[in-house]
């Protein structure tokens, strides 16, 4: 290979990433493999494999193995079939064994393999933007990203030479008392020439306390080979933070949660307390927001503008527009137009689609229900499968009975409607436009445009009635009484 090809060989064009995600993880004591825990509403796994396409990775190679299946079935759902590259490695022999599963799909590879680790989310596209940017230019043949701890616990210890430059890799079993006061770390992120590597993996060897094929040890092998290890310190040592137990994964969602609500508040939105707000990684907010205590923002829910959210709300997966006002409530998979306000206490359940300036109240659930511009249903309703035009009224306790105990069936009102307190709408059924039900009505059939509809019982008043019936009571205790 020409100096010319050797250098075109490393451009950043031809990057493919190798996850390694095949280890067993038995400390999570969980039936679901530790890659797909969430952190922050994404799994572990998806927020390295975002990392890497947002640093223009083009090739992701994951080396599966503990639960494999259940790995590639959920991440192909999320990214789709064919878009991430899978190996597998049966027998988990270690960090080194894992990435060699990768050669052959690698074999004519000319260009950089990035190796990371699986179970890392809290890596940023930056990071790895800049290792790239350190392989390349010193036209290295490894390059690692490094970590400085105050306490570099089990960590495996990069070894420098007088020079200053990488020699190797020490695991902490395997250290000496004078390699284990190094608090300079491996990361396990690394960025690899990729023909270089392969080589230096086949040769590896398991000569180390855990008799497991290192990574480590590739390094090592690279070094003595007369390549030029490179290494970039990350700038902030959280970055290495990896999920073993469960007490690791709330740590890493804390300090993910903390990352992303930074960059909410940096970007123009008001967050009162952060300690009890909790936003899902996706989640998009509009400028002048403000989320009060208590705030889950979950799923692929997105906030508009100049809206103030809580405090103690849930939304998952609900699109809310500008200025809309929205407390103490549950709300999953609807929309919410702009100037709405909603609650306290109110349930949008999914297929709720709110128009603007609509007014849900207080003991109010919706369920696959579309309310039109200004509609108002202010308290204690239950609208489910139904459809209700523009500047309608939904009067307090009024009820869709939309489910015959086989099928739902579907309510349709007008625009400019009144439905009166209490009514029953039996479904299926319509009111037209400008219409009128009376309170307490049990609507069965339909009620047509500007008419009104009474569907109960006519009042009927008996004078006099309640002194009568006292006189009685009071007669019928004095004859008891007199009997005794
Ligand atoms: C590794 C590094 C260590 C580094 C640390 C950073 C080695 C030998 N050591 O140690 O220097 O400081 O990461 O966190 O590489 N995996 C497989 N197959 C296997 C073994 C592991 O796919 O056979 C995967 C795991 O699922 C995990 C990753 O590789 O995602 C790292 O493995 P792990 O066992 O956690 O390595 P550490 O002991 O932490
Ligand atoms: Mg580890």
């Amino acid at each position: 290979m020409t100096s010319s090809s050797a250098e075109a060989a490393q451009s950043d064009s031809d990057i493919a990433a190798i996850v390694l995600a095949a280890g067993k993880s038995t400390r999570m004591r969980s039936k679901l493999p530790k890659a797909l825990h969430p952190v922050c509403g994404k799994p572990i796994l998806a927020h390295i494999l975002d990392a890497l396409a947002e640093a223009g990775v083009t090739r992701r190679i994951v080396v599966v193995g503990h639960e494999g299946e259940a790995v590639r079935k959920t991440l192909d759902a999320r990214y789709g079939d064919g878009v991430l590259e899978y190996v597998e490695q049966v027998e988990q022999r270690g960090t080194g064994h894992a990435a060699l599963m990768a050669q052959p799909l690698l074999a004519a590879h000319q260009g950089t393999s990035l190796i990371v680790p699986g179970d890392a989310p809290l890596l940023t596209a930056g990071v790895l933007r800049d290792l790239l940017q350190t392989h390349v230019t010193r036209k290295a043949g490894a390059t690692l990203l490094t970590a400085v701890l105050s306490d570099a616990g089990a960590y495996g210890r990069v070894l420098r030479d007088p020079n200053g430059d990488v020699s190797g890799i020490v695991e902490a079993r395997d250290a000496s008392p004078e390699q284990r006061e190094v608090r300079e770390i491996n990361t396990s992120v690394y960025a690899f020439a990729s023909a270089g590597l392969f080589r230096a993996l086949r040769d590896l060897k398991p000569n180390n306390a855990q008799g497991e094929l290192y990574l480590t040890d590739a390094i090592r092998l690279l070094k003595e080979a007369g390549s030029s290890i490179a290494a970039v310190v990350a700038p902030d040592p959280d970055i290495v933070l990896g999920v073993n137990t469960r007490v690791e994964l709330a740590e890493v969602a804390e300090t993910l949660r903390r990352r992303l609500l930074c960059d909410l508040m940096l970007a123009g939105v008001s967050i009162v307390d952060p300690a009890t707000t909790y936003v899902d990684a996706g989640v998009r907010i509009g400028q002048d927001t403000t989320l009060l205590p208590g705030t889950h923002l979950l799923g692929e829910t997105i906030i508009g503008e100049e809206c103030v959210i809580g405090p103690n709300a849930v939304l998952t997966d609900v699109t809310v527009g500008d200025r809309v006002r929205l407390r103490a409530s549950f709300a999953e998979k609807s929309v919410v137009g702009d100037d709405c306000k909603i609650g306290p206490f109110s349930h949008l359940r999914p297929g709720s689609v709110l128009g603007r300036n609509v007014k849900v109240g207080n003991f109010v659930e919706t369920k696959a229900t579309t309310l039109g511009d200004s509609v108002s249903a202010g308290h204690l309703s239950y609208l489910g499968d139904a459809q209700v035009g523009a500047d309608t009224n939904i009067g307090a306790g009024t009820i869709t009975c939309n489910y015959d105990g086989f099928q739902k069936h579907r309510t349709t009102i007008g625009e400019r409607t009144f439905i009166g307190s209490s009514t029953t709408l039996v479904a299926p059924v319509t009111v037209g436009d400008d219409a009128f039900t009376a309170a307490g009505s049990v609507i069965t059939k339909e009620v047509p445009t500007d008419a009104l509809a009474i569907a109960r019982e006519r009042q009927s008043v008996k004078d006099g009635w309640v002194s009568a019936r006292r006189e009685r009571q009071r007669r019928q205790r004095e004859g008891g009484k007199a009997e005794c």
